[in-house]
């Protein structure tokens, strides 16, 4: 286990694994994030120039996983499963119960899922990590609505958004809009003649 560090002011009597980056503008709400990090990588999550990961956020890290906040973006109570890689990009904004997973944690087997229920709980968490992961990626300036879930290997593309309650199965081209499930075009956006 790494050194693990107390944040000042969290409400949450929890602390911060080390291998957690933050830049000293970031906003970081609560240790509370962390609770489920067990990311082995000697940087398991970074968090960029003025980027916020807000209360409520869950990263659920496995040992090889990292997770990434470009700069300026915003991640307020979502939950991120990770066993390879999820990486937010500059001015994305990730609502509310939003899930990003870039892994299933679960095998498709049935009789796989049956071997597993009836191991120990160490025994089955270390077989969930076995289970293949491909990264997810939301572009920047990126926007994903509420309650949306983005499945494994998904890459969002810049400046699109995402639906509520809507389930990516695929790619999201640059610039679009997507909704339903599974999540289908909506409408293309403008590109912005200014980027922030
Ligand atoms: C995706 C969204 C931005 C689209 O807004 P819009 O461009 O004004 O789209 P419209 O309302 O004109 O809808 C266009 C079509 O998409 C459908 N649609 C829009 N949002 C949808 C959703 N979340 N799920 C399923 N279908 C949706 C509409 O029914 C409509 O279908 P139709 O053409 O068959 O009638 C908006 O619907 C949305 O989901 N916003 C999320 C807000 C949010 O999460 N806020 C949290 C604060 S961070």
């Amino acid at each position: 286990m790494r050194d693990r560090r107390p944040m000042p002011a969290d409400w949450y009597p929890g602390t911060v694994p080390e291998n957690v980056l933050f830049d000293v503008t970031a906003y970081v709400g609560t240790s509370y994030s962390f609770t489920r990090c067990r990311s082995e990588l000697p940087v398991g999550v970074r968090v960029g120039r003025g980027a916020s990961l807000c209360d409520g956020t869950v990263l659920d890290i496995g040992p090889r996983g990292v997770v990434s906040l470009g700069e300026y973006a915003l991640v307020t109570s979502a939950r991120i499963v990770c066993d390879a890689a999820v990486e937010i990009g500059a001015y994305a904004l990730i609502s509310w119960d939003v899930v990003l997973m870039d892994t299933y944690r679960v095998p498709l087997d049935p009789a796989e899922r049956g071997r597993l229920a009836v191991r120990s709980p160490v025994a089955r968490r270390g077989a969930e990590d076995a289970i293949p992961a491909l990264p997810v990626r939301s572009g920047r300036n990126s926007w994903i609505g509420f309650g949306a879930c983005v499945l494994p290997g998904v890459t969002i593309g810049e400046g699109s958004i995402v639906g509520a309650r809507s389930v990516v199965t695929e790619d999201v081209p640059p610039y679009a809009v997507v909704a339903g499930n599974p999540a289908r075009l909506v409408r293309r956006l403008d590109r912005l003649a200014i980027k922030p």
